[in-house]
């Protein structure tokens, strides 16, 4: 609930439309999807939290065991099932936007694309891959920037486009609820 407990106002116009973070991994989908929820009194779902309870298992173990192929195939099954349900924020995982599939779910609800910028990100990930099973290669940072040039015409199909600097999650959160009703088409007036 945000902070005056009262309905942020741009709940009601939000129409109970989920609204889905995308961006590569280290970006702050879920550390700024917290803050957007409770702002908007919404529920917060974070996709790799979902599939490591459904699996019991971590997600390095997961792709170690079932391949990408069936990592990827339980992400969409875990998005389809979000994908029924309202006034959520998703943080989704960085690879989210690369089946075309997960799009027909994506596009119910509002995009949002969060990007720190390749520096940024790198920075990120140096502090902390151990998580990520995709960068445990020879060269982390091609292996980077080949998922990023490959995601990025994806990413960009996004509805909003934050770039984001050296905000804290909280106001970056902030930020796309500022830019969020110029998504929104206006409310209809009919004179009686
Ligand atoms: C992935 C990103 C991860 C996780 C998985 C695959 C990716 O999520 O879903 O390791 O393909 O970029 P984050 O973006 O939350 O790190």
């Amino acid at each position: 609930m945000n902070k005056s407990q009262a309905p942020h106002p741009l709940k009601q116009r939000l129409g109970g439309r989920n609204l889905y973070l995308v961006g590569m991994m280290a970006s702050g989908k879920s550390s700024t999807g917290r803050p957007l929820a409770e702002q908007l009194s919404y529920g917060f779902v974070d996709t790799d939290a979902v599939i490591e309870q459904l699996a019991g298992q971590p997600i390095p173990k997961i792709f170690s065991e079932e391949g990408e192929e069936g990592f990827r195939a339980m992400e969409s099954q875990v998005l389809s099932a979000i994908g029924q349900r309202h006034s959520l924020v998703v943080a989704t995982g960085g690879g989210m936007v690369s089946k075309p599939e997960n799009w027909g779910v994506l596009h119910q609800g509002i995009v949002i694309w969060l990007n720190p910028g390749r520096e940024e990100l790198l920075r990120r990930l140096h502090a902390d891959s151990s998580n990520r099973p995709l960068l445990q290669t020879e060269d982390p940072e091609a292996t980077f920037d080949c998922l990023f040039a490959e995601r990025l015409p994806l990413y960009t199909e996004a509805d909003l486009h934050v770039e984001v600097g050296v905000e804290e999650p909280d106001g970056i959160a902030l930020k796309i609820i500022e830019f969020l009703p110029q998504l929104l088409s206006p409310p209809v007036k009919m004179n009686g």
